[in-house]
């Protein structure tokens, strides 16, 4: 039976992950895997709707109420579209995943984090990546990439990136086996070549399974 694999990209909003996922997948369909792209929040309706509230919403949302709609977004993208597919063999490829909501709520709004590390693993199961790809780059950089069109995350402060960013940075100091950084201040090409290496590394460590 052929393996299935599970990889999320996470960083900044402007770190250019998502374009970077997008390559991922023609690499690897060109490799002959069979791939899904998928991101949180907002797979599938219902986490649609949930997006929409979470970054379009006029009215103010409390940080617990943000908190447990990134939650619940992600317990039922996990039983609903992720491990069905890993399940059946593909590859899937997710545009942020847990590390987003320590990072952001965590780190970001200043939410517990022992706590939120318990919730996500009810949410998900504990269905962990095999491998995470970071990509780090100076939150100047970053909104300067986001221009002027920011939605109701990406309008917080530099300050509020700043410790996201170093949120980031903890975790893979904690899961150096699983999250990979990779400096994404450099231009698109370059981020891909350190990308690529990593899918390799990942898919040869796997061969014979
Ligand atoms: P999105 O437009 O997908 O941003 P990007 O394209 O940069 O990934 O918006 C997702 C936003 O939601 C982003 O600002 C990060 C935030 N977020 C959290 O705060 N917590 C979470 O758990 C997740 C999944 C995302």
């Amino acid at each position: 039976m052929k393996k299935g694999y599970f990889i999320t990209f996470e960083g900044a909003d402007g770190s250019g992950k998502t374009t970077q996922m997008k390559k991922v997948k023609s690499f690897l369909e060109e490799k002959g895997y069979d791939v899904v792209t998928t991101r949180e929040p907002g797979a599938l309706d219902t986490g649609e709707k949930i997006r929409n509230i979470l970054l379009h919403s006029e009215n103010p949302i409390s940080d617990c109420c943000e908190m447990f709609l990134f939650l619940a977004d992600r317990a039922n993208h996990i039983e609903m579209f992720i491990k069905p597919n890993i399940k059946a063999g593909k590859v899937v490829l997710c545009d942020r995943y847990t590390d987003s909501t320590i990072a952001y709520q965590g780190y970001g709004r200043g939410q517990n984090i022992k706590l939120l590390k318990k919730l996500n693993k009810i949410a998900t199961g504990n269905i962990i990546p095999d491998l995470t790809l970071l990509y780090d780059v100076s939150s100047e950089t970053a909104m300067k990439r986001i221009g002027n069109e920011k939605d109701r995350m990406e309008s917080e402060s530099l300050e509020f990136h700043n410790k996201v960013r170093n949120g980031y940075l903890q975790l893979q100091k904690e899961s150096p086996l699983i999250i990979k950084t990779i400096n994404a201040n450099n231009s698109i090409d370059e981020v891909f070549e350190e990308t690529k290496k990593l899918i390799n590394g990942l898919l040869q460590e796997n061969q014979g399974v």
